[in-house]
């Protein structure tokens, strides 16, 4: 016996795009419904992204969740590209006037999930065999199997929150999706580590032996990055390996001050960019990582989800409170023009600061006379500004 229940918005997947999405239409007196196949503790548990632009802490504290934020987010007002061992501090509030947070999608998925459990969201957590139907009816709906039972959403529309792998994109009819994909020939191995940061700033090195990031969560928790094989295993990579290699990309000046310890967390994630057109099929709209993909360097996936759920929220909230439908139906085109801008910069910004395995000489005196420019030109080195603290919505 299926369970059927209605609502306004049926919102697939409970990351940062579908819980920012409930809680800001939740705002505007608007009901969603929230399913995602994972429980609340491995969502809050998944680390991933860091640094937030302006916008999306504006976004959060709109949303009614941005006081832990403001009391615990380190405040960054450059950071650092460093090419064999040269840094170069990005002057991010000097070029632009504007900084980022430094607080991680750990945080801020807990914020939100306090949140909406505190309104008494409706969640179905831990379901499984989600499929979005009826996409192009008034009344289409979401099914999926929660705690042995089968259950149907019916809702006005469908948010695909549900990231790269998840069924929403999948549902459009392959003769009307169209795809964009690079897969970059490495991936990131990142470690947590409870020390404090080698820096206190961010610092993004190229080095002949591959990328480094320093990054960190607090003034006493630090994230560290390496570009590494698609193949390599983990298990190859105990921590001292790991502090000798990132010690020599980041040159002896830096690693001087580089606080190791035992790490508690050690993950690859591999590296790519990738969009998906249109991100609206019939009453089914895409938002976040259902949709594109940017390679980590210069952290802007959480952003770009973030960027688009105030677009979506915008357009679904004009629709139910001013019954104006001009943004539900400029929506793709007006978020996929900012996507494919961020998409460039991350591009851009991965090309300029990864060992490629096909580059000849060439490419990497290109690389270098890059850097180089960037260092020499104020106009360059505001372009990188103006990307990395994130550009105008529209
Ligand atoms: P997600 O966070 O992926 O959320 C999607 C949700 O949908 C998940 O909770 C998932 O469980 C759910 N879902 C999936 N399938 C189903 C289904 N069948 N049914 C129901 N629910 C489903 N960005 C950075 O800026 N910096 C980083 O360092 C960084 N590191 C990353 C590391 C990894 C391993 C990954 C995968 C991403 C990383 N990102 C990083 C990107 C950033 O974390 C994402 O852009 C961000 O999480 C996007 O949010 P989202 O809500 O769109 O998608
Ligand atoms: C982090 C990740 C990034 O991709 C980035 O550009 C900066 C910081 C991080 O996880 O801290």
């Amino acid at each position: 016996m299926t369970r059927t229940l209605r609502t306004q918005v049926a919102v697939i997947g409970a990351g940062p795009a579908g819980l920012l999405l409930s809680q800001l239409l939740a705002g505007a007196g608007i009901e969603t419904v929230v399913i995602d196949r994972k429980d609340r503790a491995y969502i809050e548990g998944r680390i991933r992204a860091g640094v937030l632009e302006q916008g999306t802490v504006d976004a959060l504290s709109e949303a009614g969740v941005g006081d832990r934020l403001h009391r615990e987010g380190l405040i960054h007002h450059g950071f650092d590209l460093c090419f064999d061992g040269d840094r170069h501090r990005i002057d991010l509030r000097g070029l632009t006037g504007k900084s980022v947070t430094v607080y991680g999608q750990t945080e801020v998925t807990k914020d939100l999930f306090e949140r909406r459990f505190a309104q008494a969201q409706q969640f179905f957590l831990g379901a499984s065999d989600t499929r979005p139907e009826g996409l192009k009816d008034t009344r289409p709906s979401v099914h999926f199997t929660h705690k042995g039972r089968q259950i149907a959403v019916e809702a006005d529309f469908i948010a695909g929150c549900d990231g790269f792998h998840g069924p929403s994109r999948q549902a459009i009819p392959p003769e009307v999706l169209r795809t964009f994909e690079r897969v970059y020939p490495f991936g990131w191995l990142g470690i947590m580590v409870e020390r404090p940061p080698v820096s206190h700033e961010l610092i993004y090195a190229n080095h002949a032996r591959g990328f480094a990031l320093a990054s960190m969560r607090s003034q006493t928790r630090s994230r560290y990055y390496l570009q590494c094989g698609m193949q390599e295993n983990i298990a190859d990579w105990p921590d001292e390996r790991f502090w000798e290699e990132l010690s020599l990309r980041l040159g002896s000046d830096t690693a001087a001050s580089l606080q190791t310890g035992a790490s508690f967390e050690k993950s690859i994630a591999p590296l790519r960019s990738f969009v998906a057109e249109p991100m609206r099929y019939g009453n089914l709209f895409l938002a976040g990582d259902a949709a594109h993909i940017v390679p980590p360097t210069g952290a802007k996936g959480l952003n770009l989800a973030v960027a688009d759920v105030r677009l979506l929220s915008r357009a679904l909230i004009a629709h139910y409170l001013d019954h104006n439908d001009h943004y539900i139906d400029t929506y793709s085109q007006a978020v996929l023009s900012r996507v494919w801008k961020v998409e460039r910069f991350s591009w851009q910004l991965s090309t300029l600061m990864h060992q490629f395995p096909e580059n000849s000489p060439f490419e990497q005196r290109m690389q270098r006379a890059e850097f180089d420019y960037i260092t020499g030109s104020e106009a360059a080195a505001r372009s990188i500004a103006e990307n990395y603290v994130g550009l105008p919505l529209e």
